[in-house]
């Protein structure tokens, strides 16, 4: 699908399966989350531009790989982001961070502003977006919607699970924002929710239902 990278890596489809079990507690669905995290934030910044930089190794002078342009901002949409934003903050702990906070509202499904902080020069810095459901993408729209209302040019969208309407909406809303996700779900069901999906994400990282 175009503009959509499917994370199939082994280890990242494995852990999936155990979040998605209605059996997976409240702590396990966290941890796995931050695991996946980690090896998503690792395809989503894969093609960063290098520079490179001299160093002094203990033996000889070289000329090393290092990271090219302005720190990176991550943008978590809360509340479920933040189970991505900690692994990815692992791996990158000097990136920027941004919190949008935003709810559906469960008649209308329309995403609910309560909440923006973010850098003030989003403007020459790669911002990943970062949620882990694209249901009917009311939320992610929203959010890069706000995040280019306050400068940013370059961003990318970095889910769990999508669903095939919700990709198309985002798509046509925002076609230049790649989509990074580890499955691309069946469809919606009548009240919005992902199947076959992992249920509420909020509430099982949370253990608010
Ligand atoms: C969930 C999820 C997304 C949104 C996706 O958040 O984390 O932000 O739903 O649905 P959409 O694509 O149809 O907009 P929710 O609104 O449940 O808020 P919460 O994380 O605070 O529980
Ligand atoms: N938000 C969730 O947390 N889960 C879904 O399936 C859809 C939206």
């Amino acid at each position: 699908m175009q503009g959509v990278t499917v994370v199939d890596h082994p280890l990242v489809q494995h852990k999936l399966t155990i979040m998605r079990d209605k059996e997976t507690s409240t702590a396990g669905f966290r941890r796995l989350l931050r695991e996946i995290s980690l090896l998503l934030c690792y395809e989503v910044t894969r093609d960063l531009e290098l520079t490179t930089r001299t160093i002094e190794t203990p033996l000889t002078t070289m000329e090393a790989p290092t990271l090219e342009g302005k720190k990176l901002v991550f943008a978590s949409v809360l509340r479920a982001g933040n189970g991505l934003l900690d692994g990815m903050l692992d791996l990158v702990p000097a990136a920027r961070v941004a919190h949008i906070g935003l709810y559906r509202d469960h008649e209308t499904l329309q995403a609910v502003e309560y909440f923006f902080k973010a850098p003030s020069d989003l403007e020459n810095r790669l911002v990943i977006v970062v949620d882990p459901m694209l249901a009917t993408a009311n939320s992610a729209v929203a959010a890069v919607d706000k995040l280019k209302s306050r400068g940013a040019t370059n961003i990318r969208f970095l889910c769990l699970l999508a669903a095939p309407e919700g990709i198309a909406r985002f798509r046509s809303a925002h076609p230049e924002v790649p989509i990074f996700t580890a499955s691309i779900d069946e469809r919606l069901n009548e009240q919005g929710y992902i199947l076959p999906g992992l249920g509420d994400a909020g509430d099982r990282m949370y253990g608010t239902k």
